[in-house]
């Protein structure tokens, strides 16, 4: 049975604001808490929806040392950039708020003290990793050293990505401090703890029998920690970026990020509404949902509830949690520390105009059930083949046939034939569809769903032909087109929690009012007589150059990366003096270069080598052009036995370096020399 409710809560995980937002924050969060609050509103809910930058934790700090910045700074830069970017998305944020606000640390300290005045915590000393030089304690991800268990010595403290055994930071060996290098000690601290074994029965009794509905990865994550059996939690650290721990005795100690950050979302709460904001949250027909991703899972359904069950007085645990799983980009994980992403901001500025483009792409693709992938090409394809060839072309055509038969005004209908009730029966039928998919968070099948409906529509105008029937029947011509502009009302209305300028665009054309969700299905949403304003195109092609230049930049960030994380071979085993002097290396002047006829990497160098001309072929094709090289002075080894390459007798070997991305560059002198020059 569904419980009764008067209002719905929804919240948006925070996003850390040491980077900006990308494609897979949006797919996964933003997009589909946007698409339900605007649900909720068109159907006249009381619906709220929250958000703000998570401004606390330990990579902020470590991103303001490395730039010689302080931590305020960079909050304020990422801060800006991401509420800026969601606004211009159309993410309908009641308040966006952030955690370095007064409001923020007022409502998480006094958070903290209730549950310490109640004897909610355990306090607990215990030996953690410092770092001397710095001079303060390092988490566990900033400890890096030998693995153990693999011998890789890039390990961190919690985890060695090259076996994926999880460590703790005293398992590493020769432990050393990520921030300055600096040998690890080890250093008595005392943290409050929160005993979620405490709650474990709760949680167990709340989720497991309570929510049997959420989402099948939500459950499971759920019910594979409860299995194992809860621990108690460190809620302080020693850092001096964050809340302080409002405690007498704790100096240099602030409440841990995952303590302060979802306590953010009551602070939000109450910066919008400081009068009213206690209903949202205390009174049980609120409805709270959470917006997250997989990663934040154990947090939302976990630990969070724990710390209201703690707090009490009358605090709601969430409804729902509809996580969701991870986008990828053109089939490699995102990171933000990789620049391996869409950014948000770049896309606006890229693709002006076109944010319903990437909502759409984002929503078809949404890592709903598993992990999805995004690539430019189902971008462009999914615009051009769904919203400019589906969508847009539907309505185009019944705008265009309305103002060439009946010059723009909504035509007067006659009576209906049953073409044009089954085609209303049809938009009823996936009208539900679509609601329902809505209320259970299946935003994909949602999209789907509305498409559907512009499907239909370019159904009924190729069944009913008006620009045939218009050659002997007005009345019947004007029956049709009605008919099509009800569909072209009902697509604004579908459309409108998904692709909110597409829809307004859309309503504006139509003169519509704001919509309702109940005039789904309707097909007397406009009325005869109304003046329709001239058609506009309500998406246009995305060609092959855009999508392109997108392509190439991933390419170079890849690049990038190849060369960031190089690593020298291991140097190879000894050789004797005499045996290396035995290879004779000459310098050499190219006089011809060429492509060989049908081997693609091979390059003819015909070489000035004092006494004679030479011929060398060499596999750098990819990397130089032939011309570019000719006139050059380059170093070979002379006395390689003779070698045939594709029909043509190779007499020795050019030297190239191979860069960290596997391309060659050419090695030569770094003056002119003469040609035949020996290296020694
Ligand atoms: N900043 C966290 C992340 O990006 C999410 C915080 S959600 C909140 O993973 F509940 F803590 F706010
Ligand atoms: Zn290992």
């Amino acid at each position: 049975m569904e419980k009764k409710f008067k209002r719905t809560l929804i919240t948006t995980a925070l996003p850390y604001a040491n980077g900006p937002v990308h494609i897979g924050h949006l797919a996964g969060v933003y997009v589909p808490a946007d698409i339900y609050a605007r649900f909720l509103r068109m159907r006249g809910e009381d619906a709220v929806l929250i958000g703000g930058s998570d401004e606390h934790g330990v990579p902020i700090t470590i991103k303001a040392r490395a730039e010689g910045v302080t931590p305020q700074d960079i909050v304020d830069r990422y801060h800006k950039i991401i509420k800026d970017s969601m606004e211009g998305l159309g993410i309908s944020f009641d308040i966006y708020s952030r955690t370095t606000s007064d409001i923020h640390s007022k409502t998480a300290s006094e958070f903290f003290r209730r549950l310490y005045d109640n004897g909610q915590f355990e306090c607990k000393t215990s030996l953690q990793p410092y770092d001397e030089q710095a001079g303060q304690f390092l988490a566990d991800r900033y400890v890096t050293g030998t693995c153990p268990h693999c011998g890789n010595d890039r390990a961190y403290g919690d985890q060695c990505e090259a076996c994926g055994t999880s460590l703790n930071a005293t398992d590493l060996i020769n432990p050393r401090s990520s921030l300055t290098s600096a040998p690890v000690t080890m250093r008595e601290t005392t943290h409050w703890y929160l005993p979620l074994n405490r709650w474990e029965e709760n949680l167990r009794k709340w989720i497991l029998d309570g929510h049997k509905e959420w989402k099948t990865n939500v459950y499971g994550q759920c019910k594979s920690w409860l299995d194992l059996g809860l621990q108690p939690r460190a809620v302080s650290r020693d850092l001096d970026w964050g809340v302080p721990v409002p405690v007498e005795g704790a100096d240099g100690k602030v409440l841990y990020v995952w303590f302060d950050a979802p306590i953010g979302y009551i602070s939000n709460t109450k910066e919008l509404m400081p009068d009213s904001w206690e209903k949202y949250w205390k009174d049980p027909e609120t409805r709270i949902i959470n917006f997250i991703g997989k990663d934040n899972i154990v947090f939302h359904c976990i630990v969070f509830p724990a710390m209201l069950m703690a707090y009490g007085d009358g605090f709601q645990l969430p409804d729902n949690v509809p996580a969701n799983e991870f986008l990828n980009l053109e089939g490699d994980k995102i990171s933000t520390s990789r620049n391996w992403a869409v950014w948000l901001h770049e896309y606006l500025e890229d693709f002006p105009g076109k944010q319903d483009v990437l909502r759409y792409v984002l929503t078809a693709n949404a890592p709903e059930t598993k992990d999805n992938d995004f690539t430019w090409a189902d971008f462009q394809a999914r615009n051009n083949n769904e919203l400019v060839a589906i969508l847009g072309n539907f309505v185009n055509r019944a705008m265009v046939l309305t103002h060439k038969y009946f010059n723009g005004s909504v035509p007067e209908r006659g009576e209906l034939e049953p073409t044009d009730t089954d085609a209303f029966r049809d938009i009823n039928t996936v009208a539900d569809n679509l609601t329902s998919a809505l209320e259970t968070f299946h935003f994909r099948e949602a999209l789907k769903e509305a498409m559907e409906i512009a499907r239909i529509g370019n159904r009924y105008l190729q069944e009913t032909e008006p620009w045939k029937v218009a050659k002997t029947d007005m009345q019947r011509t004007a029956t049709i087109l009605n008919m099509a502009l009800q569909i072209c009302a009902n697509i604004a209305v579908a459309f409108r929690p998904f692709l909110p300028f597409s829809s307004q665009k859309l309503q504006d054309m139509l003169g519509m009012d704001e919509p309702y969700w109940v005039q789904l299905g309707s097909d007397n949403i406009m009325p005869a007589g109304r003046t329709l304003a001239k058609p506009e195109l309500l998406f246009e092609k995305i060609d092959d150059a855009a999508i392109q230049a997108q392509l190439e930049r991933l390419d170079r960030i890849k690049q990038e990366n190849k060369i960031k994380n190089f690593k020298p071979a291991p140097q190879a085993p000894d050789v004797d003096f005499d045996t290396f002097m035995k290879a004779d290396l000459r310098v050499g002047t190219v006089l011809e270069c060429a492509k060989v006829p049908k081997a693609d990497k091979l390059l003819r160098f015909l070489i000035d080598d004092g006494m004679q001309q030479r011929t060398i072929v060499s596999g750098i094709v990819k990397y130089y052009k032939p011309e570019d090289l000719i006139g050059k002075q380059v170093c070979f080894i002379a006395n390689l036995p003779p070698r045939k390459l594709r029909g043509i007798e190779s007499q020795g070997m050019i030297l190239s370096a191979e860069n960290a991305d596997g391309s060659l560059v050419v090695i030569g002198p770094s003056a002119p020399v003469v040609p035949g020059a020996q290296v020694k």
